[in-house]
């Protein structure tokens, strides 16, 4: 459970934890977020998710709302009071508030920013991971600018609800094409018939994600052949073994595309090797 919420340099006890009416986020999806692992109280990777937070800001000419030092000071001090160990911490900065207009409002408008982090038994995710999980895949409705990582979820929300009513967790989606984009909240994987990895490229498809450029270097220690290019539904399908990766989720397997199996219909070794090595090559910090 989440107690305190960190709004706009003030910690607040979470039922009274509000952001205005006519915040940007709120009527615009005018905002960028951030969600990072938090494991044994240190956050995952934090420097390239602060990295990433820095682009998503500067791509939408939104300010930056504080230092890299007073960042990581707010992450920690909302992961202390939230007493998180294992979860996740989220951090959200919109333009601000502002009478509704289209046009950005007065470069002096402060950014809202928004943390919480939140506890997550780490078992859960051990126990996803040793079943694996299936994938529906949909066109992808999404603006041409998934690199940048906004509010804007609406279409990835509704995907994931209609996969979930198809017994799948997450949704994959393809491009016009018929290539795979990524997932609803994660990116996307296949390892082939003679183990290489395949990964979609990190263009404006698709967000970059942190766990994928993590999993990049988890390869690179490993030995593992991996090329970064697309692939279809059908590919996946005759592959070995396919997974997602995201903070949230890490590596993830996936069982089932569209209700048929991946491989033998199980989590693979691959996938579940890539798992275990990821917190050893990931940053820490405490
Ligand atoms: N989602 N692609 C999309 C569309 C995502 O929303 C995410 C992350 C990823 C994976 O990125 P990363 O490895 O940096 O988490 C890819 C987060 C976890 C979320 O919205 O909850």
């Amino acid at each position: 459970m989440t107690r305190i919420v960190y709004i706009n340099g003030q910690y607040q006890p979470y039922d009274r934890a509000f952001v205005h009416a006519e915040d940007r986020g709120f009527q615009f999806g005018d905002a960028v977020y951030e969600v990072c692992e938090v494991r044994g109280g240190g956050i995952v990777d934090e420097t390239r998710h602060l990295d990433r937070l820095d682009r998503s800001l500067r791509e939408l000419e939104i300010a930056l709302p504080m230092s890299r030092g007073a960042w990581q000071i707010v992450l920690r001090e909302t992961i202390r009071q939230n007493r998180v160990r294992d979860g996740i911490v989220y951090i959200q900065v919109s333009r601000g508030a502002a009478p509704r207009d289209f046009y950005f409002p007065a470069p002096e408008t402060p950014p809202t920013v928004v943390c919480l982090a939140r506890p997550i038994a780490p078992e859960r995710g051990e126990a996803a991971a040793e079943s694996g999980i299936g994938v529906r895949t949909e066109p992808d409705p999404r603006w041409n600018r998934c690199d940048i990582k906004t509010v804007m979820l609406l279409p990835a929300s509704l995907a994931k609800e209609r996969a979930r009513a198809h017994d799948a967790k997450e949704v994959w989606f393809t491009d016009g094409d018929g290539f795979v984009t990524e997932g609803g909240s994660s990116n996307a994987w296949i390892v082939t018939d003679d183990g290489e990895l395949v990964t979609t490229p990190a263009t404006n498809a698709i967000l970059r994600g942190v766990t994928r450029m993590t999993v990049l270097d988890v390869a690179d220690r490993e030995g593992l052949r991996f090329v970064e290019r697309r692939f279809t539904p059908e590919e996946a399908l005759a592959a070995k073994e396919a997974f997602i990766t995201s903070a949230s989720n890490l590596v993830m397997p996936v069982t089932h595309v569209d209700g048929k199996a991946v491989g033998a219909g199980e989590a693979g070794p691959v996938a579940r090797r890539i798992r275990r090595a990821f917190h050893g090559v990931a940053e820490l910090v405490t």
